[in-house]
């Protein structure tokens, strides 16, 4: 039950509580036309595979040989819903599993790859079938940039050097020669290359200090790609500091995990089935994440202020307790209206961050965590999250414009959050996109605009909060149709309770 403020506890008892739920909050949204920053990067829109429970073995890749439809190994369910979402760039192969990957497992005949036991994720086989020219090969059907994780944790410096030059090179080293032999003749391109995963934690429990002085002896031997710094992932602006004093001049990119959970660690809640207290805490964990940016650009600033290096928040989602009966090392969770408007939040909170935030990969793309697509054997289905990527899809390269909303705030028992967020874009052909969420679960929205005309796109909404799609119902929760407005009219729109817009406004 909501904590009502006073005159909405005064209202109760002259009527029901179903009545005031129906009750629209009247929101105000001024679009300006001025510009709130630099384009919005398509690669905030990026994703992050690793080798971790099925995000990639059953759920992207399942082999040439299996009955499950495939294209070299690929999963063509997978990778046909993919293709439309147009991955602008992955990440690969952790996380934690990076730190402790030697990439020459991955390389030549499968037949003669070692096994190794994936130590952070279930400790279960890695059969290494899926290696460097695997996942090339999938980026490449994707049409998607490539973010290579190197092992700083447990490898040398050599070890990343002499892989970025396989992967990379077109000269007649012994390395590119031997990448030819391998099947692959042209090289590929690393734009990004990331040196280290979480270097405090799984990537090697390093203080800060010593991890900017080892950052600095890999990133001398990368060159000829962007290098990652390991980032901040506790709030732990001494690490940033330290990463910025001692590393700046070694780096093309910072980086920042965040998670969104709907408690503490240890008490996160399920994916489903969960009630009001949990749906706003998750939002409001969701809305955190802008806080947590602004606070590590600010300490970038001092260290960078003509903005060289980038922000980039290579891992970011939903971390729901693990499907019940499912492995708890696989990271499994079911994906609900919620984690849509999670998606949807963090997508607003980036955009109003385009001077510094200039990539994101949401964790994971299949089967883990936050992921776009779930699969069962042969069954797969689209998630929530997948949709909320697609909506937002013409806010890619679009540029951001200030969008002031004056609206009610709403209670959940110690939460209290806006009713509704909203970002606007100008996009390349000089029109205007809105998004807007109303995250309030009960009550629905009136937003009356600067705008005047109409307004079409598509709304993602549901009666229930954890709303999702099954194997047996892969439509249960999709888009649907929105338009509003008329032009050279006022524009106002209504936003059912729980829902996402994305419109394109036509004057
Ligand atoms: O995404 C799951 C894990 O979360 C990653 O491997 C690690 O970097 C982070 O702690």
């Amino acid at each position: 039950m909501k904590r009502l403020l006073p005159t909405a506890a005064l209202a109760l008892s002259l009527c029901t509580t179903a009545t005031i739920a129906a009750e629209p909050a009247q929101v105000r949204l001024t679009v300006s036309t001025e510009a709130a920053g630099p384009r919005i990067e398509p690669e905030v829109y990026g994703h992050f595979v690793e080798h971790l429970g099925t995000g990639v073995y059953g759920g992207l890749w399942v082999g040439p040989e299996s009955k499950i439809p495939n294209t070299r190994g690929w999963r063509n369910d997978v990778v046909e819903a993919l293709r439309r979402l147009e991955v602008p760039v992955m990440r690969w192969p952790g996380g934690c599993f990076a730190d402790d990957y030697d990439w020459r497992d991955g390389i030549g005949d499968p037949a003669k790859r070692p096994v190794r036991l994936n130590r952070w994720w279930g400790g279960v086989p890695e059969t290494n079938r899926v290696g460097t020219h695997e996942f090339m090969d999938l980026a490449e059907m994707l049409g998607s940039e490539t973010y290579i994780a190197a092992n700083m944790g447990s490898m040398s410096p050599r070890d990343a050097s002499q892989w970025l030059e396989y992967m990379t090179s077109d000269s007649k080293s012994s390395l590119a020669e031997e990448r030819r032999r391998n099947g692959r003749d042209r090289p590929w391109k690393v734009k990004y290359m990331g040196v280290g995963n979480e270097s405090w934690g799984c990537g090697g429990n390093m203080r800060p200090e010593y991890q900017a002085d080892l950052h600095n002896r890999y990133a001398t031997y990368l060159q000829g790609t962007q290098r990652v710094a390991s980032g901040d992932g506790q709030q732990d602006d001494h690490l940033v500091e330290v990463l910025m004093e001692r590393s700046g001049a070694h780096m093309d990119a910072f980086s920042l995990h965040y998670y969104t959970m709907a408690g503490p660690w240890e008490d996160k809640g399920p994916a489903t089935g969960f009630g009001a207290d949990r749906w706003a805490k998750e939002l409001q964990s969701a809305l955190g994440i802008e806080k947590r940016i602004v606070a590590v650009s600010n300490i970038m600033d001092k260290h960078d202020p003509k903005k060289r290096i980038a922000l980039y928040v290579d891992e970011w989602g939903t971390w729901h307790a693990p499907d019940p009966g499912t492995n708890p090392g696989f990271l499994q969770q079911q994906n609900t209206l919620r984690d849509a408007l999670v998606a949807a939040l963090t997508f607003n909170v980036f955009h109003r961050h385009t001077e510094r935030v200039k990539m994101a990969n949401i964790a994971q793309m299949v089967n883990v965590l936050q992921a776009m697509a779930l699969t069962d054997g042969p069954r797969m289905t689209l998630t929530p999250t997948y949709h909320a990527f697609d909506l937002y899809k013409p806010f890619r390269g679009a540029v951001p414009l200030t969008a002031k909303v004056e609206a009610p705030r709403w209670h959940q028992g110690e939460v209290e959050l806006p009713a509704v967020d909203v970002s606007a874009a100008r996009t390349a052909d000089g029109g205007t996109v809105l998004a807007l969420v109303n995250l309030d679960p009960e009550r629905p929205a009136r937003v009356q605009t600067n705008l005047s005309g109409a307004v079409s796109g598509r709304i993602l909404t549901a009666g229930a909060m954890d709303a999702h799609n099954t194997f047996a119902q892969p439509n249960a929760l999709v888009p649907a149709p929105y338009s509003a407005g008329t032009k050279g009219a006022p524009l106002a729109l209504e936003l059912p309770p729980k829902s996402i817009v994305v419109v394109a406004v036509s004057q």
